[in-house]
């Protein structure tokens, strides 16, 4: 499928000069333990994989949530009556859709602004939006979250920040950290963020859920190689890399890996670098950090947000938290 309109959205300004996917690659190919950043999984078949890896049967965390939203979100807003809703992350706001209904049937009409590093989805999800909900004004903007946010215009009384999926268990602890303390600074007395955390659990369910039988998880790893190949001329052979995902329980995280089963010489045409990949070797292309509610308190009390309310689902347990700025 072709999305058209991708050039018309708005790029997001970076408020930091990051690393572009040449440095990112060589920088993580150099490593003792290879890795790339997980946002380049997220190009337009990358967003559509992960969309179907939320509605395989072993992948739980979209479920939970959903449940977790559909259960809150009315006195939510009801009691916040957001005149704006910035969301990181957004992908394809399904969920989301649980706080737009809740808009409406609170007579609350509020804008949207979904940041996303993937502009198909934005357009994507920008049409299936406003052609679901009449009244809402959708403003996406393309950009890295991690860059920070410059010219940042948060005029608006009352607004409510959103960062969902778990996705903040895909950055580092400090990046987590550094991200908060963005969003924080962007945030005024009377606004709120609400962010979506998986939480530990146990090691077989979090296992299948990364590891789903119909290999939609592998197919969307793999994907990471296609995006490669395009963007920097690669030759990486598909079928010389598996998918493997495991759960650490020293570092409560889901640990995902490319690991080359054929020795390989890849060749990236755009930056000139040949690299050898043994039988063995591997790339850590994410990690899936996994929480428990102490250890979101502290991280939001380090980036000067106090929780109001956390949210919690039965089993498999995932957590929404509520927080606003810190009391002094
Ligand atoms: N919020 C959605 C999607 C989660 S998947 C849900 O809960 O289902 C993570 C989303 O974050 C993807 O849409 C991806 O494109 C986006 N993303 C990942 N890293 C990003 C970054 N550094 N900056 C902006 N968006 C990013
Ligand atoms: N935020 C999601 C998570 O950590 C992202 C995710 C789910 C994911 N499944 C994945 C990322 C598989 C890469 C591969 O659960």
């Amino acid at each position: 499928m072709v999305v058209t309109g991708v050039d018309s959205i708005d790029v997001l300004k970076p408020r930091r000069v990051g690393n572009s996917l040449e440095d990112d690659f060589i920088v993580g190919m150099s490593s003792k333990q290879k890795f790339l950043p997980p946002k380049y999984f997220y190009d337009e078949l990358g967003s559509q994989l992960f969309d179907q890896i939320c509605d395989v049967p072993e992948y739980y965390p979209t479920r939970a949530e959903d449940g977790l939203l559909k259960e809150i979100s009315h006195s939510l807003i009801t009691d916040l009556k957001p005149d704006a809703i910035f969301e990181l992350g957004s992908g394809t706001a399904r969920k989301t859709r649980r706080i737009f209904d809740a808009c409406e049937s609170a007579n609350c009409f509020p804008d949207y602004h979904p940041i996303d590093v993937c502009p198909e989805i934005l357009v994507t999800s920008k049409e299936e939006l406003s052609s679901r909900y009449s009244w809402l004004s959708v403003y996406p903007k393309v950009g890295d979250y991690m860059k920070g946010f410059a010219g940042f215009k948060n005029s608006t009384n009352q607004n409510l920040f959103l960062f969902l999926g778990g996705t903040i268990g895909n950055l580092t602890e400090s990046e987590s950290l550094l991200l908060l303390k963005e969003v924080r600074g962007l945030m005024k007395p009377n606004d709120s963020l609400l962010l979506g955390a998986d939480l530990v659990k146990s090691p077989d369910l979090l296992h299948a859920a990364y590891n789903d039988s119909d290999g939609v998880t592998a197919k969307f790893n793999l994907n990471l190689l296609a995006v490669l190949n395009r963007r920097l001329k690669g030759d990486f052979q598909f079928q010389n890399f598996v998918h493997y995902a495991i759960y650490n329980p020293v570092k409560f995280q889901i640990e995902m890996y490319l690991v080359c089963v054929e020795n390989q010489e890849v060749y990236l045409k755009k930056i000139n670098k040949r690299i050898h990949f043994q039988i063995g070797d591997s790339i850590l292309t994410e990690v899936s950090r996994k929480f428990t509610k102490a250890r979101l308190e502290s991280l939001f009390a380090k980036a000067g947000l106090g929780v109001v309310t956390h949210f919690e689902s039965g089993v498999p347990e995932f957590a929404l938290v509520h927080a606003k700025l810190h009391k002094k």
